[in-house]
């Protein structure tokens, strides 16, 4: 699937010698599927690992490798390359590639071509323990660290030795987030904080008990993304979620409504958009017993309490949250749509409700996408059609900038 900030982007992907190599045609595989224009310059020593045909292949365009072999005619490479490059990355990054990029050197292609390339770069080393661990490797890390490239792993794990400890190169999947996260700098929400709220909560009756719903967090999980990915700081309070937790969002875990209640209303004077995604229970247990409940002869009659409304809390204290500027709500309904969600929309003062009717096949609760309507504080409204719970956040997210202003 293509994507947003990769999509069009010129991605050089350096390669040098590591068991891992083989690794990075995955990752640069998956650059060219997301639409980035991916150059791979490989050392030689990573070609004894890993023929340049695979990345030519992966990438759609030639590998390179020697600095003097280069078509005549063409600009110089090693110059064109680097400065073209909207990101850099190494994967895998050798101990040797390292400590050359630290100190500047430009003794062969990719070497020559980093030195002249001003892109975001992404390093991902790996080596065995001990070279990873050498204070002299520690020292070239940190100062490129120091001049911002960002540094993905090494993790710890299996290592081509044979030998267990830190010098795995990350995952595909991990560089490639974190490479998104750099690409996102500079967004429309930089400098911005988003809060969302995500999951269904739980509210316990005992120990090892709880009432909870069928949300999945899927909506929730995505307004974070998007709000990552347009640059903005994504903090997510969520009850437990059926997906992972992305890459680059700040997870803030909770159980319960209250829980949740108190984890959004202390981040608030931070918080400059709100996002009510998550499934609060009304309802709580009146008591929640200390010990296991036993079963008896008969039918056991639970009492429940109202939960605190989060959002009509925070519209009571919305004066000593300067910052907040946008605070929308979801309105999860089975009849009459529009109507409760103009309703809710007044009665939580909110700047945008997002309304959806949980009872459309594929749409709603757990599914992957969502047909909603955005209604306006100001008044107005939009329908969108049936499309990926990532679209519908992205959309969301854009209906709010205006409100930042
Ligand atoms: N919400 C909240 N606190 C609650 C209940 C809901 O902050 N205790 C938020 C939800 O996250 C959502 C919006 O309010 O953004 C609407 O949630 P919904 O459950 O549809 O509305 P309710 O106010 O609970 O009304 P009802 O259940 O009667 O439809």
């Amino acid at each position: 699937m293509s994507d947003r900030l990769l999509a069009g982007k010129k991605v050089l992907l350096g390669v040098t010698g590591g068991i891992a190599a083989y690794k990075a045609a995955d990752l640069a595989s998956k650059l060219a599927q997301a639409g980035a224009q991916v150059d791979v310059i490989m050392t030689e020593a990573a070609t004894r690992f890993v023929a340049p045909l695979t990345f030519s292949a992966v990438s759609g365009r030639a590998a390179r490798v020697d600095m003097w072999s280069e078509p005549a005619g063409e600009a110089i490479p090693h110059v064109r390359l680097g400065t073209l490059a909207d990101l850099a990355i190494v994967a895998p990054l050798s101990a040797n590639t390292l400590a050359k990029l630290a100190l500047g050197l430009a003794d062969n292609l990719l070497s020559a071509t980093l030195l002249a390339c001003v892109a975001p770069l992404v390093l991902a080393p790996a080596m065995e323990s001990h070279m990873w661990l050498n204070p002299l490797t520690q020292a070239h890390a940190e100062a490129l660290r120091a001049r911002g490239a960002v540094l993905v792993g090494p993790g710890s794990g299996h290592l081509a030795s044979g030998a267990s400890g830190v010098g795995r190169m990350a995952e595909p999947a991990e560089i490639l987030a974190a490479a998104r996260l750099l690409l996102a700098q500079g967004g429309p929400l930089a400098g911005r904080q988003v809060l969302v709220t995500a999951g269904g909560t739980q509210e316990p009756l005992d120990p090892v008990r709880y009432i909870t719903n069928a949300s999945s967090g899927k909506m929730g999980v995505a307004l974070a993304e998007a709000a990552r990915d347009l640059g903005g700081r994504a903090v997510l309070v969520h009850a437990p979620l059926s997906v992972a937790l992305p890459y680059g969002v700040q997870s803030v875990p909770v159980g319960s409504a209250v829980e949740m209640r108190d984890a959004v209303l202390s981040r608030l004077a931070e918080t400059d958009i709100l996002i009510g995604a998550a499934a609060v229970a009304d309802y709580r247990p009146a008591e929640v017993r200390a010990q296991k409940i036993k079963k008896e002869a008969g039918d056991l009659t639970l009492r429940l309490m109202r939960n605190p409304d989060i959002l009509g809390e925070v519209a009571a204290c919305r004066r000593e949250a300067p910052r907040l500027r946008a605070v929308i709500g979801f309105a999860a309904e089975t009849q009459d749509l529009r109507a409760n969600a103009a309703a809710k929309l007044a009665a939580k003062q909110l700047d945008i409700i997002v309304a959806n009717d949980v009872t459309e096949a594929g749409s709603g609760f757990g599914a992957d996408d969502n047909r909603v309507t955005l209604l306006y504080r100001e008044g107005g409204e939009e329908s969108l059609p049936l499309m990926h719970k990532s679209e519908v956040a992205r959309r969301v997210l854009e209906a709010a900038l205006p409100l930042l202003a």
